[in-house]
């Protein structure tokens, strides 16, 4: 969760946006919230490096922010940043050049890209004090590389990098899709956390105070966002750790309303997706700022399996309704999503969200309203999102036995099916489950440790079909695999 300077500044940031920026993420309660991270993305260098390689940095747009501090060093701003309690990011091209060569405005570069020089670079940000680096793949698609491979090559040169400097390094990969990353980025190179965009811009950057016609008629629509939501739906790649990117959001920027900015958050939280806010955040409106800090949808986004939600009906087309399974037993994060000119009434059919019966309760999110009665039909006006917290009692599960390295022949006949695994991780490291599926799907689930044998879940979401599931360590053990067809 956090900012990311491209949609709303493109390549003309500097550090005086960035500090505004930041700021106000701390200032006006997204930090509480749980916003943390600042992410400066392209436009920060032009693609010059010195005769050793090195990274050479404008000083006008990076001066220095406080006595003693040199002009061109980017350590002032990341030390600006966390003296804000959040952390920083910044951007780079897994390939030689980067998307400069292709700018939003102003003059074309080449070079922009880490290509060549990934130790020394990710080293480089490490030392300036970044937390955070995503690295996209302009310079990667020109010179037609294999996604698979050469992130590969990146996530193992950051944890070089980490060691060098004994600091952390989080990758986000920015491959938009092209290359199915959800089958290798979950886990590439051994780096147990990351996320992965899943699919091209949500919207060519709106810089209000770029007066160029082009940019003065950009304007959002639903479809750019009810685009990015659709591409980023590979639910059996995410799990705790290992998230689908949709992309940085434009809440309450150009063309959005109230209800369009409903409809994104929802779909963003209930994809657990990162929230990573593109707008400028001096001038959201207390509409949008309240809702990116409701606090009932943020603990949805932020539950902690993680999944990705499942589309269980479609009563009228246009007319939908997401769940998403929760950590917590016979809990479900429900999303109706009204695409159509007209407004929807629906009624829930609970025995397809997996539960027994009508539920407990049944919880209105936005306006933190309980419903009275849970077989009511539910009113959703156009081009809107309702959302729901629902608590209810699951169908009984299928269960596998435990205590062996590998679980074969697994039915995941609802597809997608939800699996919860109760384990133990003795290791005191996160331990990574291999996931194989008769439908190809073959990815990685990780366990983060358990105190002593004290025992962990993890939530995941298996195709349809028959999976696999073995373990590369002994330092997991298997308590219990629960299979809930819906
Ligand atoms: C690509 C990425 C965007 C942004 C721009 C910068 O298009 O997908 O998120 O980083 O490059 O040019």
């Amino acid at each position: 969760m956090g900012w990311n300077s491209w949609n709303s500044f493109a390549n003309i940031v500097n550090s005086q946006i960035v500090q505004r920026q930041a700021q106000a993420l701390a200032a006006n309660g997204m930090k509480e919230a749980g916003y943390e991270y600042v992410v400066i993305d392209e436009g920060w260098w032009l693609g010059e490096r010195d005769a050793a390689g090195n990274i050479v940095v404008n000083p006008k747009q990076w001066p220095a922010i406080k006595p003693g501090q040199r002009d061109g060093d980017m350590a002032n701003i990341a030390d600006f940043i966390h003296r804000l309690g959040l952390k920083a990011g910044i951007y780079t091209d897994a390939g030689r050049d980067g998307c400069s060569m292709y700018p939003d405005s102003g003059p074309k570069y080449m070079h922009t890209g880490s290509e060549g020089h990934y130790e020394q670079d990710f080293e480089q940000f490490l030392k300036w004090g970044f937390d955070y680096v995503k690295v996209d793949w302009c310079g990667g698609a020109k010179e037609k590389e294999s996604g698979a491979v050469q992130y590969a090559q990146v996530a193992r040169a950051i944890q070089r990098a980490e060691k060098v400097t004994g600091r952390r390094l989080f990758l986000s990969i920015c491959e938009w899709g092209s290359q199915n990353p959800w089958f290798w980025a979950p886990g590439v190179g051994g780096i147990e956390s990351t996320i992965w965009r899943t699919g091209g811009d949500i919207i060519p950057p709106v810089v209000e105070s770029l007066p160029d016609p082009e940019h003065a008629k950009r304007v959002i629509t639903l479809k750019n966002v009810l685009d990015s939501f659709e591409a980023g739906m590979h639910p059996e790649a995410q799990h705790t750790g290992y998230y689908n990117d949709l992309d940085m959001m434009v809440m309450g920027m150009r063309g959005m309303t109230d209800a369009m900015d409903r409809i994104h958050m929802g779909l963003w939280v209930m994809a657990s997706a990162p929230l990573m806010v593109g707008s400028d955040l001096t001038r959201l409106s207390p509409e949008t700022l309240s809702l990116l800090k409701n606090g009932e949808a943020l603990a949805i986004h932020n539950d902690p399996f993680g999944l990705q939600p499942i589309k269980v009906a479609e009563p009228t087309p246009g007319v939908q309704v997401w769940a998403k399974p929760m950590a917590v037993a016979g809990r479900r994060a429900v999303a109706i999503l009204n695409r159509t000119d007209s407004s929807a009434q629906v009624k829930i059919d609970w025995g397809k969200l997996g539960l027994v019966g009508a539920p407990r309760s049944l919880r209105d999110v936005w306006d933190g309203r309980d419903f009275t009665a849970t077989d009511v039909a539910l009113s959703i006006p156009a081009h809107d999102l309702l959302l729901l917290s629902v608590d209810g009692e699951d169908k009984k599960p299928a269960e596998y036995p435990a205590n062996q390295s590998v679980i074969a022949g697994i039915q995941a006949t609802s597809g997608p099916t939800f699996a919860r695994l109760e384990y133990a991780n003795t290791s005191g490291q996160v331990v990574v489950v291999r996931v194989k599926s008769t439908s190809g799907l073959s990815t990685g689930l990780a366990l983060h440790p358990t105190a002593g044998l004290d025992t962990g879940a993890a939530g995941f979401l298996l195709p349809r079909g028959t999976a696999d599931l073995s373990f590369e360590s002994q330092t997991a053990t298997v308590r219990k695999l629960a299979v809930f067809s819906w």
